[in-house]
Parts: C-alpha cells; sequence; structure tokens
C-alpha cells in the first residue's frame, strides 16, 4: 500500500519520503504525537490500513476497520502561537473536500467543525491535537483525518447506522485507497504551505461548504444546552450564532459541539 501511495505522488514531491506505514495501529494520531515528541520533523505522514483505537474529537472514537477506510495523520510545525493556529482544522477540512471532489468526483460537506458529510450522514472526521512550550508557541500540530471509503453500510456497528456511510455506500462506485490517499497528501501540502497566505480565501471556501450555517443549532457544552441560529464562521473558525433572545454568540470547537434541531445534520 504504501508503494502505490508514494506512486500516485508527484515524482517531485517533497514528502515522498516521508510517509510511515502500518497495516495496524492504535492510533495514526497517538503514534504521530509519540514521534513527534521525539523529533519528527514538518510534513511526517503517518498511515494505516486500520485501528484499534481510532479517536474523534470530545473523548469518542473513530470506527477504522481494516481494507475500506483512509487513516491518516500528518505532523506539522509552523511557527507561530497557538491562538494562531484556530482555523487549522477548517483549513484541513476544506483541503480534503477538494481531495475527494478531485479523486471521487464528490465534494462533501463540513459540519461544522470537524465532521465530512455526505447527504445527511459522516463519511469521516478530522482531529488536530497542538502542543505548545512554554510561551504558548506551537511545538508540533497533529492533525489525524480518517475518510470511511468502501464499507458498505449494513458493515457500520448498529450505533452508528444513522449517523454514519461510506463514499461507496452514497456513490455506489468503489475508492482506490492509495489514490486518495495521494490526492490527500498533496492537498494537505498545499494548505501548510499557504496556511496563513490564503487565510481569508479557505475560510470563505469553508463557509460554503459548511452544512451547518443558515440552521437552526443545539449546541452542547459543559455548562449545558442552548438553541440558536448558526449565521456565520468567523476567520479563526468560531460559529458565529444568533440565540431566540437576539443576542449573539462565538462558539469556539474546544468547548462545543452542535447539532442541527432535528437530527444530526
Ligand atoms: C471525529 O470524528 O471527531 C474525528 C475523527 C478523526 C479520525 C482520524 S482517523 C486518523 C486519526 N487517528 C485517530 O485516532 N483519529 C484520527
Amino acid at each position: 500500500m504504501k508503494s502505490e501511495i508514494i506512486a500516485h505522488l508527484p515524482e517531485d514531491f517533497p514528502w515522498r519520503n516521508s510517509i510511515c506505514y502500518f497495516d495496524s495501529i492504535d492510533s495514526t494520531n497517538s503514534y504521530a504525537k509519540r514521534i513527534a515528541a521525539e523529533g519528527a520533523g514538518n510534513g511526517t505522514i503517518v498511515v494505516a490500513d486500520s485501528q484499534t483505537a481510532g479517536r474523534g474529537r470530545m473523548g469518542r472514537s473513530f470506527h477504522s476497520p481494516q481494507q475500506s477506510g483512509i487513516y491518516l495523520s500528518i505532523i506539522l510545525r509552523p511557527k507561530c502561537a497557538g491562538q494562531d493556529l484556530m482555523h487549522l482544522t477548517c483549513a484541513v477540512g476544506v483541503a480534503m473536500c477538494n481531495a475527494m471532489e478531485q479523486c471521487c468526483s464528490i465534494r462533501p460537506g463540513i459540519k461544522w467543525i470537524n465532521d465530512l458529510v455526505l447527504g445527511s450522514k459522516k463519511i469521516g472526521g478530522i482531529l488536530t491535537e497542538l502542543s505548545l512550550n512554554a510561551n504558548g508557541q506551537v511545538d508540533y500540530a497533529v492533525v489525524g483525518i480518517g475518510i470511511n471509503c468502501n464499507q458498505p453500510q449494513e458493515s457500520f456497528p448498529e450505533q452508528l447506522q444513522q449517523i454514519a456511510t461510506s463514499i461507496f455506500a452514497v456513490t455506489g462506485n468503489s475508492v482506490s485507497l492509495p489514490k486518495l490517499t495521494a490526492a490527500m497528501i498533496v492537498q494537505l501540502k498545499a494548505m501548510a504551505d499557504n496556511l496563513f497566505h490564503t487565510q481569508q480565501a479557505t475560510m470563505l471556501q469553508y463557509e460554503k461548504d459548511c452544512v451547518t450555517l443558515q440552521k437552526e443549532v443545539v449546541i452542547h457544552t459543559s455548562q449545558g444546552t442552548k438553541s440558536g441560529f448558526a449565521y456565520g464562521i468567523d476567520n479563526s473558525g468560531g460559529l458565529l450564532v444568533r440565540y431566540d433572545d437576539g443576542n449573539t454568540d462565538i462558539i469556539s470547537s474546544g468547548e462545543a459541539s452542535v447539532r442541527g434541531m432535528y437530527g444530526y445534520l
């Protein structure tokens, strides 16, 4: 699989030799964090055919069966403060939509902030984890992406049936895992190179891709649950919400999960 991924990358691609591949691993994010702490460089990519402890946001697990999904993490070392990377998950979301559009001729939507969706169900997610030094500067960022590619709908566990699906289950077309993995890696490089130069344009594209906007939403935080209307995204990826009493708020991803008023979306 690793050689097939490399075969789909441009010949002069600078990260061709930066891929670590595993048939099975606990979590590509956990492994990437371990090697980043030991000094692994910017652009190191960890790919696995399956994960035994795939992780999602807010302590959730990510179902990661073999030979049917893409489980990939990348180590980035941008020279900036942690607070300047608030838009990273959004930029990766747009990059992953670009990769799927290019490779599979479908452009998923994004459910704020990190879920990739097709139709009304989730086909993937993004998990961003930062390590900061004592001055608040980024030591490394690990961004993990999981995409459900070729799972038949009936193979998802019962508790995921209503919320998860795969590209194959929606389109009827099976996905070349190495080809889509390579497209994702190329898009991640372009995203990382332009992370700050094109932030505004990227966030405008995120707004276009975001299926949470112009909808009634329910916001879950540690303080409780509130409902409101999602009307925009700011340049840091914050969700702009108007409550029924007319007050507005910016919801940041660290503190909240958002659901549609009438279901997952
Ligand atoms: C979410 O659904 O909240 C995010 C899911 C992210 C899953 C990917 S799969 C590759 C990487 N390794 C992990 O353990 N998680 C991410």
